[in-house]
């Protein structure tokens, strides 16, 4: 592509003056200068470049949902992006191991000076969990307030907005309501799935019941865990039951994008489910990577910090330890693994169904 623009130096490109120049440590200011506050402001600086990056893919990735409507054509795109965030988040867990290379008592040399600073202000990292699909509802209360009182109040009202939009979680949930073959016309697949579940879950109990070794107690609550997934899988059928499993938390997807789902999954070796499949996987991961993420951090901050709260004024690493299961975005496929049953007992698809999922040139 022709351009008249003027030649440019490296330093200018990447506005090298500026961001070199962001690293103003707090105890210089005080004149007792703390050898880790530089690390301590450079690692939280390129977090927050990361965090920029995420929601650079994120935004794209939402994008060729909403537009586009995921057209075949644009999985591969959107996988490819997915899996790039998951890269990024790799790096930010292995980032953690450079900031414990500052002990708890180096960063007591200036903690003090940050008060009430804390990450629980970061606008970015709240705005990748809302287009991610958290929920405030969802979170774990961490004082009387919502957690956008921390933020500026241009941010907070941003915030409230993002979360009344789509997010990443919706997108895909209407994507998995339009998965075209649910329908299977003349084959009766989820009564065929019901019955192979119940008896997995028949021979489950059985097996319970005559392992000998388990205690009475130990032996009544996994029965109970096994009646409670039967009553889950239930629900998955019963538009009644499931308006009120979803009601109390325990499916947030609706009954028809869990239905895709698990069929994608179940049936993921048919050549036209296999980019969805990929696309699932690749959420997952992303899920199990953030998670990862939020654990790797509460330890790291019980290292530095023992019981201390936390700058921000939380319980310290008691809320953060707590908030990594309770902040999962996509927790519903992890719950409808409970659910698969081997290959060697799947329904087998009727000729007239393997062809439609098959690829054309493939067809018999
Ligand atoms: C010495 C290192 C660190 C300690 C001791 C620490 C401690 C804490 C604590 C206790 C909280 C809970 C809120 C509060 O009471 O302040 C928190 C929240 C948070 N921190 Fe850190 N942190 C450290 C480093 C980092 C780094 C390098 C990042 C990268 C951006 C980060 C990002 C966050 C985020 C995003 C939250 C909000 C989490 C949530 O509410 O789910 N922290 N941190």
């Amino acid at each position: 592509v022709k351009h008249n623009l003027p030649p440019l130096h490296y330093h200018d490109y990447l506005k090298l003056d500026a961001i070199l120049n962001s690293q103003k440590t707090r105890s210089k200011e005080i004149g007792h200068e703390a050898h880790d506050e530089t690390l301590f402001i450079i690692i939280h600086q390129v977090y927050e470049l990361w965090f920029k990056q995420l929601l650079h893919e994120l935004s794209s990735i939402h994008n060729i949902f909403v537009t586009n409507k995921v057209a075949e054509t644009h999985m591969g795109l959107i996988v490819a992006r997915l899996e790039r965030m998951g890269e990024i988040f790799k790096l930010l867990i292995d980032q953690i191991r450079v900031l414990e290379t500052m002990t708890p008592l180096d960063f007591l040399d200036f903690r003090d000076f940050l008060f009430p600073a804390s990450g629980f202000q970061s606008f970015q990292f709240r705005r990748l969990e809302v287009l991610l699909g958290l929920k405030s509802k969802q979170r774990l209360p961490f004082s009387s307030q919502p957690y956008t009182a921390a933020l500026r109040s241009d941010q907070s009202k941003e915030l409230t907005q993002l979360e009344e939009g789509p997010s990443l979680f919706d997108a895909v949930e209407d994507w998995l309501e339009r998965t075209p073959f649910l329908n299977l016309a003349d084959f009766d697949f989820w009564n065929l799935y019901r019955t192979a579940v119940s008896n997995m879950l028949r021979t489950d109990q059985q097996t319970v019941t005559s392992y000998k070794e388990l205690g009475p107690e130990e032996q009544a609550r996994n029965i109970k865990i096994i009646h409670e997934a039967e009553q889950m899988f239930k629900a998955l059928f019963d538009e009644q039951e499931f308006e009120k499993s979803r009601l109390n938390g325990t499916w947030r997807l609706s009954m028809k994008a869990l239905h895709a789902a698990l069929f994608i999954q179940v049936y993921r070796d048919q050549p036209v489910l296999q980019q969805p499949f990929r696309l699932l996987m690749a959420l997952i991961n992303l899920d199990e990577l953030f998670t990862n993420w939020r654990y790797r951090h509460a330890v790291m901050a019980k290292r530095m910090l023992g019981t201390k709260i936390g700058t921000g004024g939380s319980s310290g690493s008691d809320y953060l330890t707590a908030s990594a299961d309770q902040h999962r975005i996509f927790q519903d496929f992890n719950r409808l693994t409970t659910f698969f049953i081997p290959r060697s007992q799947l329904p087998v698809l009727p000729s007239t169904i393997e062809r439609e999922l098959g690829f054309y040139y493939s067809a018999k």
